[in-house]
């Protein structure tokens, strides 16, 4: 097995696979301030297995096309979906979130949670906007400083993971400099890491490790998520999700 067929294999049978929460997916849904009865045009890009996918298409009327380069969480998606009746508003669709087939103003609404630092914020944001209308709607998480300075091993341990990684004002600016106008930020709180995703998480540890016979891959990538978790608790106060809303200009 891959890594990466590995980070896919311990995550796909999770609720989510990164934190979130219904409330506060709700919350965002609001400050889009889109109408709830409107036949809106919506893409959930990098969508996991939908956690927020299944809010979407509650909260929203219309149509959701879920993005995700990996079918195992489309096919849990596409499950849960049905399950919850749903599968005849949402399509799943297996792409690179940098390849998107989409139409230039296909959306409405274009919805990332999590996922965007994957091409880096800006360079989704950029190519994105093409695909909403005008006045269309971009909802996304981004991984965010919450204060102007942290401690030294913190900025090491995410210049080495993610460098985009900036302060909310900073990303509110790039959203500026980039044909969005801001409507709304927020920061989602600890429950949202520690009882909706860190705490699942750990609790999957054991059988994971398990069932890869305690390879030398399986306990790596373990040991990298204790010490992501480590950080998190350590140093919750400086970093967290922003949710940003912005319309296109
Ligand atoms: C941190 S998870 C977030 C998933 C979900 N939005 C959530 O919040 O639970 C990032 C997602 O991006 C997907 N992904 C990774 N690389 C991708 C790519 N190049 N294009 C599209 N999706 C990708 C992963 O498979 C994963 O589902």
């Amino acid at each position: 097995m891959t890594e990466l067929e590995l980070i896919v294999d311990f995550h796909k049978d999770a609720e989510r696979q990164g934190p979130g929460s219904k409330e506060i997916t709700k919350r965002a849904i609001e400050l889009t301030g889109l109408h709830t009865s409107d036949d809106l045009k919506i893409a959930d890009i990098g969508c996991g297995s939908g956690a927020q996918t299944l809010v979407l298409a509650k909260q929203l009327q219309g149509h959701i096309t879920a993005v995700d380069l990996f079918p195992e969480f489309l096919e849990a998606l596409n499950k849960n979906a049905e399950q919850a009746g749903l599968n005849d508003r949402i399509s799943t669709l297996q792409c690179s979130m940098d390849t998107l087939p989409f139409a230039d103003e296909q959306f409405d609404l274009l919805w990332s949670e999590g996922a965007i630092y994957i091409m880096g914020f800006e360079e989704g944001i950029q190519q994105w906007r093409h695909f909403l209308k005008p006045g269309g709607i971009i909802a996304v998480s981004e991984i965010s400083w919450l204060t102007n300075e942290r401690p030294e091993e913190l900025q090491q341990y995410w210049d080495n993971a993610y460098p985009q990684i900036d302060t909310v004002s900073n990303k509110i600016k790039t959203l500026e400099q980039n044909g969005y106008s801001p409507l709304a930020h927020m920061v989602l709180p600890p429950s949202n890491w520690m009882e909706n995703y860190y705490r699942p998480l750990a609790q999957r540890f054991e059988d994971f490790l398990n069932k890869h016979n305690y390879s030398e891959q399986a306990k790596q990538l373990i040991e990298e998520e204790k010490k992501e978790i480590q950080m998190y608790q350590q140093y919750q106060d400086y970093y967290s999700y922003g949710f940003y809303i912005a319309k296109k200009v």
